[in-house]
């Protein structure tokens, strides 16, 4: 498994591609599958605001659509005083395609927190819940 600084490490680099004219704020996200292979992704923002893509859904579905379905960890960096946590779109699809894998969140100064996606989104909704009678 990729070490967590290095998995914090790419997230920051990752980070540097954020296109953020609105916002501002730049966040990077790398996610580890099984096989060590690591998926980056940075936010995305759209003049439509509500087309932007966090991160971290970047990377999953960066991954996703590189075929691989195993995940072992996710690193998020951005700008803040205290790591910023997933959005709950971010939680949801983390949850889906990840399951509850560690979420490393950093800051530029490198402090970390470390959280599962379980905890972060508890009671999800997802395939199991909408099993037809
Ligand atoms: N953002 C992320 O990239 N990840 C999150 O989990 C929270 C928010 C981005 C979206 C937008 O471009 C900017 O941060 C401000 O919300």
């Amino acid at each position: 498994m990729t070490d967590r600084d290095a998995l914090v490490e790419a997230a920051r680099a990752a980070r540097e591609h954020a296109v953020a004219p609105y916002s501002h704020f730049r966040v990077g996200a790398a996610l580890e599958a099984d096989d060590g292979t690591v998926f980056t992704g940075c936010n995305v923002e759209s003049a439509s605001y509500g087309l932007t893509c966090c991160a971290e859904r970047v990377a999953v579905f960066k991954a996703v659509s590189e075929g691989e379905r195993g995940y072992e960890a996710i690193a998020v960096v951005a700008d803040a005083d205290a790591p910023a946590p997933p959005c709950g779109a971010c939680r949801q699809l983390i949850w889906e395609f990840c399951g509850d894998v560690p979420v490393i969140l950093a800051n530029l100064q490198v402090k970390v927190d470390r959280e599962r996606t379980g905890r972060l989104l508890p009671r999800p909704f997802d395939s199991s819940s909408s099993q037809g009678k």
